[in-house]
């Protein structure tokens, strides 16, 4: 099981040095998805004219949106009826069944700063620590974290963006963190 993981990560480290920096997109005609053949190609934005204007990130899809939203390059509809509250929650979760890998940051707040408490609570994790059975293979099975990261946002080859808590030099207490007003 340990070696699985060393083999992953060693991979990921290797082909994102290989790869990385340089923002690049498939122009439409080459992305596997739209009919190089069809003449109504040229009415569509291509990506990159789009997404360069935004901040970089060196994965996914070579934009942080975190940036992007939190620096008001984009600012999306929060909510459709009039009546939705809506909540950003700035309080992290400390979760320590990594094994050897660092333990992980879940941060609520770029989370609710897009997102429902309804989008993850209760059907993805119950609303408490520890009672959640999340784990790497239910992850990258397209469980827990894994509904969204490799989907729709950065994917699960950054390992060290969850795994982002050394166990050595945390001092405190795992779990919930203390809420920031
Ligand atoms: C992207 C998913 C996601 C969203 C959105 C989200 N949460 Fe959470 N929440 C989590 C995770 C993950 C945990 C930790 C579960 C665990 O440890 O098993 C958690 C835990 C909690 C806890 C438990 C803390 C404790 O002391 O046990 C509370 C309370 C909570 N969330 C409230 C909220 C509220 C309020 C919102 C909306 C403002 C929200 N969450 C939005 C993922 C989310
Ligand atoms: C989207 C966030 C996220 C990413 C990206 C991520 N992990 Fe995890 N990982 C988790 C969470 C959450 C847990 C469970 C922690 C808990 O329940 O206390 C976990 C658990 C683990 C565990 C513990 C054993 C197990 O099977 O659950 C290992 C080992 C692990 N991850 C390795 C990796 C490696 C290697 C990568 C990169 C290829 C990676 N993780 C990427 C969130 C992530
Ligand atoms: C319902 C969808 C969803 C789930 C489930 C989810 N995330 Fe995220 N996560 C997002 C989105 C959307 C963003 C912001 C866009 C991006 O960074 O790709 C994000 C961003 C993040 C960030 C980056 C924050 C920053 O400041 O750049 C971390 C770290 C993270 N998620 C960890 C986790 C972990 C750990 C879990 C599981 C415990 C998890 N996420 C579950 C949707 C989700």
């Amino acid at each position: 099981m340990k070696n699985k993981y060393l083999i992953i990560f060693f991979l990921i480290s290797f082909s994102s040095f290989l790869y990385a920096a340089k923002q690049t997109w498939k122009l439409l005609k080459d992305d596997g998805l739209h009919d190089p053949d069809n003449p109504a190609l040229t009415l569509l934005q291509e990506p990159g004219e789009a997404l360069l204007q935004l901040p970089p990130d060196n994965t996914g899809n070579m934009v942080s949106w975190v940036a992007a939203l939190r620096e008001n390059y984009i600012t999306p509809r929060s909510n459709i009826y009039p009546d939705t509250k809506v909540e950003v929650l700035d309080m992290d979760i400390i979760l320590e069944n990594t094994g050897e890998m660092p333990m992980v940051r879940f941060p609520h707040k770029p989370h609710t700063e897009w997102l429902d408490c309804s989008n993850c609570h209760d059907a993805i994790f119950k609303k408490k620590v520890g009672a959640n059975p999340i784990n790497m293979f239910d992850i990258l099975n397209g469980r827990y974290c894994g509904r969204c990261h490799g989907a729709v946002s950065f994917p699960l080859t950054e390992c060290l963006r969850c795994h982002s808590v050394p166990r050595n030099t945390f001092k405190g207490k795992v779990g919930a963190q203390p809420e920031r007003k």
